[in-house]
């Protein structure tokens, strides 16, 4: 028996239906030319309203923050009315909606850039045996290994803020109910953060204060847009994916949930890091969390609903995100609800494509008795 994953949950000014928060989860299957949401992407979010909020898959706030072909933006007048459409036909489900923001920093590549120009991180250090997806000159798809990026100039951070002041200005405009800051996954912001990926000497690097700074800076951008109470960031303390290494990473998780409390935003949402070869999060660490963090908090990453729910019944979050079993199953609340068995999501329709593997995975009442 479930016993609060199925229950209300208010966030901010809003109170969600239930607790089944849907992960973010790039599909890559954007409208093109523009990398705009498109009808196909309409119907999948549709489909997966009853969930206690969707959060978007991620989204560039400038074509310098891609990193990967055929993912959506938020930086052009027809990426902001495609993600309209998305939202509105949620709303009209009667669900909720946040949008994440996106900057790849170095995981990116010339060939994504304007102008074939390098990508920009805080440090010019490579990602090893990391990957971005490209369209090639000669038209084909391929994974490749990231480019050596470009260090940002002190002078350039205030641009960096602007691109999610902009995206922010957008997501507003668009109707999202909330903005979640993607500072996790070894992308921008996370690259600011971590120890390994940030060697600057300005007033961004070496303490953990300095390497909070940007983040906080794009945090206090976004919320001056929206308001705090619509607003909630995702971590991924020791996440190690990306040649990510962090040897600061549960005290600067901490210093940044305690920021987060006194700016009052609505949620923080914690990307566990095992489901990517990471090493498990300790209870003595959620238990830090959650002392440090007084707004919703959100853990994600390989659970079942039975672990989800003790999760909550010990008081550690108030909600919880499933990626996977939100692609394979756009009814999961209600397959949750009754207890009902999963479909088993196809991992080689994950990334691009078109309907198969995205919106015709059956739901239960498509299903033989
Ligand atoms: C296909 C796929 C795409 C993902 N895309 C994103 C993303 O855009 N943003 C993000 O923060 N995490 C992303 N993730 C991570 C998920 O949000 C989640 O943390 C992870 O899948 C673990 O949760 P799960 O075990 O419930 O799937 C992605 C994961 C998968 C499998």
């Amino acid at each position: 028996m479930l016993k609060k994953l199925l229950t209300p949950l208010k966030m901010g000014n809003t109170t969600l239906p239930n607790r089944v928060i849907m992960a973010p989860l790039t599909r890559s299957r954007a409208g093109q030319p523009g990398d705009i949401p498109n009808a196909l992407n309409v119907a999948y979010y549709t489909q997966r309203a009853s969930a206690g909020m969707i959060v978007t898959e991620a989204t560039q706030v400038s074509r310098q923050g891609q990193g990967y072909a055929l993912t959506p933006g938020i930086y052009t007048d027809a990426q902001e009315a495609g993600w309209k459409k998305v939202v509105q036909a949620v709303h009209a489900q009667y669900g909720h909606i946040a949008l994440q923001l996106w900057h790849v920093g170095r995981i990116s590549h010339s060939l994504l850039q304007e102008n074939g120009e390098a990508p920009v991180a805080p440090s010019a250090l490579i990602a090893k045996n990391s990957q971005c997806f490209v369209i090639q000159p000669d038209g084909t798809a391929a994974n490749v290994p990231t480019e050596m990026p470009r260090a940002l100039d002190t002078e350039e951070l205030p641009g960096i803020v602007a691109q999610y002041r902009q995206a922010a200005v957008r997501g507003r405009r668009a109707g999202f109910d909330f903005l979640e800051l993607h500072a996790a996954n070894g992308y921008l912001l996370n690259q600011f953060l971590a120890t390994n990926s940030n060697q600057r000497t300005d007033a961004y690097g070496g303490s953990l204060e300095n390497r909070a700074r940007l983040t906080l800076e794009a945090l206090d951008a976004v919320i001056e847009e929206i308001g705090a109470k619509q607003v909630g960031v995702r971590l991924s303390p020791h996440f190690i994916g990306m040649d990510m290494a962090d040897s600061e990473a549960e005290a600067s998780a901490l210093y940044l949930a305690k920021a987060f409390s006194e700016r009052g935003i609505a949620y923080l949402h914690i990307a566990e890091p095992d489901w990517a070869g990471g090493p498990e999060l300790t209870p003595v660490f959620r238990a830090q969390i959650r002392a440090a963090f007084n707004g919703v908090l959100i853990f994600c990453g390989g659970y079942t609903a039975e672990e989800a729910d003790a999760l909550m019944v010990q008081g550690t979050a108030d909600a919880v995100a499933f990626g996977r079993p939100f692609i394979a199953n756009a009814d999961l609340v209600e397959r949750f609800r009754l207890g009902a068995a999963l479909n088993t999501p196809d991992r080689s329709t994950f990334y691009g494509g078109g309907a198969h593997g995205y919106t015709d995975y059956p739901t239960l009442d498509l299903q033989p008795a």
